[in-house]
């Protein structure tokens, strides 16, 4: 057997190399980190459940138009994906005010947005992901004002497919994080994973601010269940 390279272990994913180098493996582990890895711990099959979520999504999203660097999944755990050169952003759509909007800006919970709030971080563990202005993304030259605009659009086309996707499983798209990157040609791929990870997912079934919760909130916060949410989430989202 051959052992694979490894590229790259974040808090969630592993990267490993393959023959072609345009193309990787990302592994999907079980272990879960919040508040900047503060909180760590393990959600039992949360990998395979991510895994078959993302793919899912991803197909969906390339279906509807979206570049996306999913190849293929390749095991329970595993997906194929294009080599890119990831931006250090994280582009976070919001739908409905939660976690940090609210904390920031004192909106409480589950208010409408008039319309989707998009918003740039810098992908950077070392100073806590802060949010970044226009004139910041400028100054760090993170991106040029055309991709941003670019990301934007992007960014909102992704919200409006998922919205619709998620409403057909019962279930409401509050927010999402996205991460970027370039392939070589340099087209610029949606990257990463979507999953109970990165979004708030509420059960349109509950109006309980608790029983609601779908998604990696439930391990934040300490609310139990959560393997089962999960497992929600994939069951509802790999039968539309
Ligand atoms: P926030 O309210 O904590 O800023 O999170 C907004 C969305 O981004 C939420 O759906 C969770 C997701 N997210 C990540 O995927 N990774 C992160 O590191 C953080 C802080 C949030």
């Amino acid at each position: 057997m051959t052992v694979r390279q490894k590229l790259y272990e974040g808090k969630a994913k592993i990267l490993y190399a393959t023959d072609d180098p345009d193309v990787l493996v990302t592994y999907f582990k079980d272990d879960a980190t919040a508040f900047n890895a503060q909180k760590r711990g393990s959600i039992e099959g949360k990998g395979a459940f991510n895994c078959a979520i993302s793919s899912h999504l991803f197909k969906q999203l390339a279906a509807s138009g979206i570049p996306t660097h999913f190849i293929a999944q390749t095991s329970v755990n595993e997906m194929q994906v294009r080599a890119v050169t990831i931006l250090p952003l994280e582009v976070v759509v919001r739908n409905i005010a939660a976690g940090s909007l609210c904390q920031q800006t004192g909106l409480p919970l589950g208010t409408d947005l008039p319309q989707p709030l998009v918003e740039f971080y810098y992908k950077n563990d070392a100073l806590g992901d802060p949010l970044l202005t226009d004139d910041r993304l400028q100054l760090l030259q993170l991106a040029t004002p055309a991709q941003v605009e670019h990301l934007r659009a992007m960014a909102l086309k992704i919200n409006d497919l998922l919205k619709v996707f998620f409403a057909q499983c019962d279930i409401t798209l509050v927010d999402f994080k996205l991460e970027f990157g370039f392939d070589r040609t340099q087209q610029l791929l949606l990257a990463d994973e979507i999953s109970p990870d990165t979004c708030r997912l509420w059960n349109q079934a509950s109006d309980d601010p608790e029983q609601r919760v779908l998604d990696k909130d439930r391990f934040r916060h300490d609310l139990g269940n959560v393997e089962s949410a999960y497992r929600q989430v994939m069951e509802r989202v790999l039968k539309v």
